[in-house]
């Protein structure tokens, strides 16, 4: 029997090859927040961004303040900035997860983390801002 993260991770590296991951326009047509808002998803994305280690750079509450900031060359944006996360849709969120930001040393994250996993961290980024 294969774990529910297994699972989770099989369905997402299916959905990507069936959406052409190099072709960012059609998977973000195809891509769809499942729960926007979602009060469960938001505290289960909570404990994952703890417990992936995102606050080292992104900081404990989302301000873009963590202690690794003084290493980066490219500074982690505050997430709580409605004026600016407002400019980025949902697939936009969850494919910088995915593949991460290389040049800004953000690692990938589509081997571990599923894909509800990650639609759970795109609504807890979702929270943070008023
Ligand atoms: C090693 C530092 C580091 C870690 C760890 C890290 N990030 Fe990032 N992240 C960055 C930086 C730096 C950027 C800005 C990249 C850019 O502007 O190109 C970024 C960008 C992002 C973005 C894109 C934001 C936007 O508006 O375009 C998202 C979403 C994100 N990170 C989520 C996460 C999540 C969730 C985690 C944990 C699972 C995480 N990051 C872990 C450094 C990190």
């Amino acid at each position: 029997m294969l774990s529910s993260t297994a699972k989770g991770v099989l369905v997402l590296v299916l959905l990507l090859s069936l959406a052409g991951c190099a072709n960012w326009q059609e998977f973000s047509k195809r891509v769809e927040n499942p729960y926007p808002g979602d009060v469960a998803a938001v505290a289960r994305g909570s404990a994952l961004y703890s417990s992936k280690g995102c606050p080292v750079c992104h900081g404990e509450k989302g301000r873009g303040d963590g202690p690794e900031i003084a290493s980066l060359r490219i500074p982690p944006p505050d997430f709580t900035n409605r004026d600016r996360m407002i400019t980025r849709g949902d697939p936009d969120l969850f494919w910088a997860i995915i593949r991460g930001r290389e040049r800004a040393k953000m690692p990938a994250y589509r081997n571990e983390l599923s894909e509800n996993d990650v639609w759970d961290l795109v609504n807890y980024l979702r929270s943070l801002y008023q």
